[in-house]
């Protein structure tokens, strides 16, 4: 099929690229929706004529939007708004989304005691997980109408139903849709994905075998999604070419690692916003240790914590020589887990602050709230960078901070935050429930000659360059037409 015969392109995710509110003035205002996720596919949606984005309504301004004719025009997107029964919502996001799809697949639970799976998570799931996906799956075929060869982009762990959704949906005339699934967050092994109840189990893969791709960031993940699906459902598995084989039809299975646009970045770092900023992170005292995150579990901001806290008391001459400045973004507050994760980071830098502090000397600065410009200040300035996440899909935040960072500052980086299949060779890698290992890490970060400094400043840099969110979004529209040619 050539470029001329495509039909149109479609994206879809949970949180869209913009969220609408009334202003005081009663005029419609609209700002950018939250997350790494959105950021990286409003570089990639940008860039394409005409693509659509289809995503959920997630204020009373976007339900609003949602009523008036589609797709709505703002500034270079076009945006559809699904509107969700507020109840199906939130059994779906803060009931089997949030706590349970990213607790298993990010290893959060604590086994022995945790999940207790029953009717709860029954309801959940066919009252609604099920019942958003149908809507999202809707709102797809209704965007693509009869039009033929659509392409039809679908985004992360709240949407798994909806490829097989879509399957169902599309008008009968509609021919040659080709539909992908990229999964923007880690794939465990078989064993804990065989937390989740058979009917979630096999639900999910079977409805995620009738996409055409199913994409992650690592081969890691990839490989896992593979060994699980022949366990769970039996099927096929062809780990050098990548493919699976399940009723009749075949799924590539590919690793796509997201990356940042630089340019917006490197544009980011110079403005207004960004200078009045970084004002308050030079007046810090000593050397900077940064950490940026989502207020979530897998973020691992409580062992950072007592990792910084056992590298102070290991060494007492650093005491004064570094802040930590720790930029975290509320996130998910009304899931039982995270409020109480929140707690517990405020009260852990509590008790590091309270046993080293002096009266001239706070050693973490910690900040709950959204204060983007802030954070791209201490990208540029910070002497070590630490991503210590039990999991993580990528990790776009070590990628953002190395192209704009001018002190070669040092990368201490989990080894099981998907960032580290690239960046782990210029970094200093950590086992993120290990704190000696990361306490020895933040001092050798912090005091390493600036020749070996340079060298992995500039490793971190040049492997970003060389993957950019344009390669990451050229590399699957090269699949897509290579899939399509072999399956027409
Ligand atoms: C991660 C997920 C995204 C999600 C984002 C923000 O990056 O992969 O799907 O949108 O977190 O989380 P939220 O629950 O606020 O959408």
């Amino acid at each position: 099929m050539t470029q001329g015969e495509r039909g149109p392109t479609i994206v879809v995710s949970n949180r869209g690229p913009v969220t609408f509110s009334l202003g005081e003035d009663g005029e419609r205002d609209h700002s950018r929706g939250a997350g790494g996720l959105v950021t990286a596919l409003n570089a990639v949606v940008r860039r394409g004529e005409g693509v659509v984005w289809i995503a959920s309504a997630q204020s009373d301004e976007d339900a609003a939007v949602a009523k008036e004719p589609a797709p709505y025009e703002v500034e270079d997107l076009r945006v559809v708004f699904v509107e969700h029964d507020a109840a199906a919502y939130d059994l779906m996001y803060n009931t089997l989304a949030n706590p349970l799809l990213w607790f298993v697949q990010h290893g959060l639970y604590d086994l022995p005691r945790s999940p207790r799976l029953g009717d709860d998570t029954r309801e959940a799931w066919e009252s609604g997980y099920v019942p958003v996906n149908r809507n999202f799956a809707r709102a797809v075929a209704e965007t693509v109408g009869d039009s033929p060869a659509p392409q039809i982009l679908l985004h992360d762990y709240q949407l798994y139903m909806t490829p097989l959704f879509v399957r169902e949906e599309l008008e009968e005339g509609v021919t040659g849709a080709f539909i992908s699934l990229f999964v923007h967050i880690p794939w465990p092994e078989p064993d804990l994905w065989g937390v989740l109840p058979s009917y979630i189990r096999k639900g999910i893969l079977e409805s995620l075998l009738s996409a055409d791709v199913v994409a992650f960031h690592t081969q890691g993940y990839a490989r896992n999604f593979m060994q699980t699906a022949a366990r769970v459902l039996g099927a096929e598995t062809d780990s050098e070419n990548g493919t699976v084989r399940y009723g009749g039809r075949e799924t590539w299975v590919r690793a796509y690692p997201i990356s940042i646009d630089p340019a917006e970045f490197e544009e980011l770092a110079g403005s207004e916003a960004v200078l009045e900023q970084e004002e308050f992170v030079k007046g810090l005292p000593g050397k900077l240790l940064l950490r940026v995150d989502r207020t979530d579990l897998s973020k691992n901001v409580v062992r950072g914590f007592e990792a910084y806290g056992r590298m102070l008391e290991r060494h007492p001459q650093m005491k004064g020589e570094v802040t930590f400045l720790a930029q975290l973004q509320p996130s998910r507050g009304d899931i039982p887990e995270y409020a109480a994760y929140v707690e517990a980071v405020g009260r852990t830098a509590e008790e590091v602050n309270e046993e080293h502090g002096t009266d001239d000397w706070t050693p973490i600065q910690l900040f709950m709230m959204d204060n983007f410009p802030r954070s791209v200040a201490a990208y540029k300035n910070y002497d070590a960078l630490l991503v210590n996440a039990v999991r993580d899909g990528m990790n776009l935040v070590a990628k953002e901070a190395a192209v704009v960072n001018e002190k070669d500052g040092v990368l201490v980086l989990s080894e099981y935050a998907g960032a580290h299949e690239e960046l782990g060779e210029h970094a200093l890698t950590v086992n993120p429930y290990d704190l000696d290992e990361q306490a020895d890490a933040l001092h050798r970060a912090l005091t390493m000659p600036d020749e070996e400094r340079k060298e992995r400043g500039d490793g971190l840099r040049e492997t970003v360059m060389q993957n950019t969110i344009e390669d990451w979004v050229e590399t699957q529209l090269k699949d897509i037409e290579a899939y399509r040619q072999r399956n027409r």
